[in-house]
């Protein structure tokens, strides 16, 4: 069983502070607010939150859980400290590191008196760097040691839901954690252990990440269905009907399914119904920012992988796929169409590589080419010849992922500019001639 400080006894602190002391480990809760500290050595607790007036008051009375002030105290005690302070927003919305900072430097100044191993982890919502470029500099500065050699430091998000945060502790919908050092991984996934939950450990910054994404997506849901029910309502409908239906499906709707960061949607349904949803919530008079928004977006991905080759400087891109997505010849409304008609209209050659679209010219299938109303002499630019295509150009642009040809394009990135829109190796992430889009 671990020692474990936790400073910041708010909603998440005393939540996992009782949690933790339930669990048999010994926890000292530490905070600046004497109501706090007196309510929790009485044996009650400072917030309302289901189930936990009787936990706080078993794990008083077991001796597993006190409360104080004194920093250097909770330190020389315990072999952990936790932060679950605030972060409120600072006025121009940026994250509000002040209470975080402030206990980083009453902790770095007790290590600093403190002989052995203790590990800081981080608990409090804090956007991506801010371990690395906050706490850890006033760690080490306040105690004089250095970070992940004489002392631990882990980012450990908390995903709890207050009115369920006790029920959420122990069936965690996500356990994910970065440490700096062994001897921090090994106190979280002691204290892990047994969640019904599969423990992700990462890189720091990918965990600080992850709670600003989580957040940020129920937050869109929300959003989502909101003006989805709005629009529903004007058109004389249930919209939580509409959403519990579109819900069931949890092979597509409610999946990893479309999750996956790369390149713009397109084809013959995703744009044109999107745009149709729109206009009949302008002729309802129904606001649809986030429609609107959608569309924004969509939109700046292809000027971002416009970007991409710009940057690259190249006069010839040769483009590997050109439908809206593999296995299909289907050109309406390709992102990557559309991206290819922009560079050739600004001067560069495109050259195109595509399997499915070749073969339906090379069959004369009455389809061939068909929904492509913006690439000027498509049938020329197509070639079967991926090896020459790369030969003559002076970048390539992945746009649909083909397995057969990956081992030939990850040569090709060692001496030219390979952009990739589509992730053509999960391993890869962008270094020197190869660029991802989103990786
Ligand atoms: N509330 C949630 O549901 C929730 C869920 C997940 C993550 N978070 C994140 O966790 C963090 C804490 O949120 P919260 O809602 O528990 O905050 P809170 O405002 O309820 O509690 C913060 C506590 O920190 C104490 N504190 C301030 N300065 C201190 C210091 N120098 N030393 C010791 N204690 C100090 C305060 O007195 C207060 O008790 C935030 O970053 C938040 O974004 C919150």
């Amino acid at each position: 069983m671990a020692r474990i400080s936790v400073f910041g006894i708010g909603y998440v602190g005393v939540v996992s502070a009782a949690c933790l002391a339930r669990d048999g480990h010994d926890v000292i809760a530490v905070d600046v607010d004497p109501g706090k500290i007196d309510a929790i050595n009485a044996g009650l607790s400072p917030i309302v939150e289901n189930g936990l007036d009787p936990l706080i008051a078993e794990v008083v009375k077991a001796g597993r859980l006190v409360a104080t002030d004194d920093v250097q105290h909770a330190i020389d005690n315990t072999d952990a400290s936790f932060i679950a302070v605030g972060t409120p927003s600072a006025p121009d919305g940026s994250v509000g590191l002040k209470y975080v900072e402030i206990v980083c430097r009453n902790i770095g100044r007790a290590l600093a008196k403190k002989d052995g191993y203790h590990a800081v982890v981080i608990r409090s919502t804090i956007v991506p760097g801010s371990t690395e470029g906050t706490c850890i500099p006033v760690l080490e500065a306040e105690s004089g040691k250095t970070a992940g050699k004489d002392f631990g430091v882990g980012y450990y998000p908390e995903f709890l839901r207050e009115s369920t945060a006790i029920e959420d502790y122990y069936d965690p919908g996500l356990i994910v954690f970065g440490a700096l050092d062994q001897g921090t991984a090994d106190i979280l996934t002691e204290i892990n252990q047994g969640l019904p939950c599969e423990i992700k450990v990462v890189d720091v910054r990918t965990a600080e990440m992850v709670k600003y994404t989580s957040n940020t997506w129920r937050a869109v849901k929300v959003t989502f269905a909101n003006e989805i029910g709005n629009i529903a309502k004007a058109s004389g409908l249930d919209g939580q009907t509409v959403m519990e239906i579109l819900c069931s499906d949890t092979k597509v709707n409610i999946s990893s399914y479309f999750m996956r960061p790369g390149f713009a949607f397109g084809g013959s349904c995703l744009p044109k119904d999107v745009r149709a949803l729109r206009h009949l919530a302008e002729t309802q008079g129904t606001p649809a920012h986030l429609l609107n928004a959608v569309l924004e977006a969509n939109e700046a991905q292809i000027r971002r992988a416009e970007e991409m080759v710009e940057r690259t400087g190249a006069k010839k891109v040769g483009f590997v796929g050109i439908s809206f997505k593999p296995g299909t010849d289907d050109l309406r409304e390709s992102p990557l169409a559309e991206l290819a008609a922009r560079l050739i209209k600004s001067g560069v050659q495109v050259d195109i590589y595509d399997p499915y679209v070749h073969e339906a010219y090379a069959n004369e299938n009455s389809t061939a080419g068909r929904g492509n109303d913006v690439i000027p002499d498509l049938k020329d630019r197509m070639t079967p010849d991926l090896d020459a295509m790369i030969n003559d150009a002076g970048a390539i642009l992945v746009g649909n992922f083909y397995r057969d040809t990956v081992a030939t394009l990850e040569a090709a990135a060692k001496d030219r500019p390979v952009l990739d829109l589509t992730r053509m190796n999960r391993d890869k992430v962008s270094d020197g001639t190869y660029e991802g889009i989103c990786w």
